[in-house]
């Protein structure tokens, strides 16, 4: 990863901020002023939508709740209409409460600074990032997959952004680059520039005003940042699960080895079969218990099958008493659960 000094990093503001002033999106609605409630407001409809949709939806949304009192005292039914088209209610009706708490529990003053915006509902780090820094200056970088894009290549910051614990990386390495008498148009300038010059596919690094402080570019290796692990699928596999009783209607456990999936846990004897057909006792379920690990899906049939003669060194009959005072691993829950289903026995 890149380490900027102090001179780079001034630089790096100076042309970023003159470029924003010169040819960034100034005139959206939602920046004419640093109103906390029309930007709030913008934000949370962006999280989800483009700029392009997003604008028309916003003036309307102005046009009939143009403050925060408005917007806490509507008809939820009227603030749903506003947002019809838009998808993720959820987001409307966050917002509303948001709106709410502010003007019943806040009388009316916003919370000011990126950690108690957070306390309002629906809004998370780079929401209250954002507003803090655009409304109140806050010198705080609005990390999102923008932030993580331009970033990611400037910097070649090696993260993978499809880990949690990446953010906190990309956190550290933004913080100090922030411009502090201009936190807000610093990250919407960035905003601006992940997508245009520094869009996800077929950027136009070239003609880019930060072309210079690119450093996954001059080492030609854009495409490979930001870096994200694809998520391989996990490979489906079909398993037996056996149900036996004994005479006293206790249920045979097995512990599995001492290594690979499930290691030490008692489960029920578990089978890998190729297909359903080589099921090899009687099927109890029409669908099967499904547990996904990280690279593997498993389906899993329960079949009632006949006793052992002779049970192997890791069978164990046990009753229901024992088995509940062991750790079980979650899939053997479900498969218990399941077959407490089909068997309608009562613990
Ligand atoms: N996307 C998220 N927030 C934005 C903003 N303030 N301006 C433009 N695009 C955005």
């Amino acid at each position: 990863m890149e380490i900027w000094n102090q001179e780079q990093i001034n630089s790096f503001r100076a042309t970023l901020l003159a470029w924003y002033d010169q040819e960034g999106r100034g005139q959206l609605p939602w920046r004419l002023n640093h109103d906390p409630y029309r930007v709030l407001v913008s934000e949370i409809m962006l999280q989800q939508t483009r700029v392009e949709t997003v604008i028309e939806y916003f003036n309307r949304f102005m046009a009939a709740l143009p403050t925060v009192e408005t917007l806490a005292q509507a008809d939820e039914a009227t603030v749903l209409k506003l947002w019809e088209g838009l998808g993720y209610y959820s987001r409307a009706r966050n917002l509303q409460r948001a709106a709410q708490y502010v003007v019943n529990n806040l009388q009316g003053q916003w919370p000011n600074s990126s950690d108690d915006l957070q306390e309002l509902p629906g809004v998370g780090p780079y929401t209250a990032a954002a507003v803090a820094s655009i409304c109140f200056d806050e010198v705080v970088p609005a990390v999102d997959g923008n932030q993580y894009r331009v970033f990611g290549r400037l910097l070649k910051i090696d993260a993978d952004i499809s880990q949690p614990k990446s953010r906190k990386i990309f956190y550290n390495a933004i913080a100090p680059i922030v411009d502090p008498k201009r936190p807000g148009d610093f990250n919407q300038a960035i905003m601006d520039l992940g997508s245009t010059y520094m869009k996800a596919s077929n950027p136009d690094t070239l003609n880019s005003p930060v072309k210079e402080y690119n450093a996954a570019y001059r080492d030609g290796v854009e495409d490979k940042y930001p870096v994200k692990t694809k998520r391989v699928k996990p490979r489906k596999e079909l398993w037996q699960a056996q149900v036996v009783y004994n005479e006293a209607g206790d249920l045979l456990f097995e512990k599995r080895p001492a290594t690979g999936l499930l290691s030490d846990f008692w489960t029920f004897p578990l089978r890998k079969i190729d297909k359903i057909d080589d099921l090899d006792g009687q099927q109890l379920t029409i669908k099967p218990v499904v547990h996904i690990f990280t690279h593997r899906r498993w389906e899993i049939w329960l079949v009632a099958v006949k006793a052992p003669t002779k049970l192997a060194i890791n069978q164990r009959y046990l009753s229901s008493e024992e088995w509940q005072a062991l750790s079980l691993p979650k899939v053997q829950h479900k498969l218990l659960t399941k077959l407490h289903e089909v068997t309608d026995v009562s613990e």
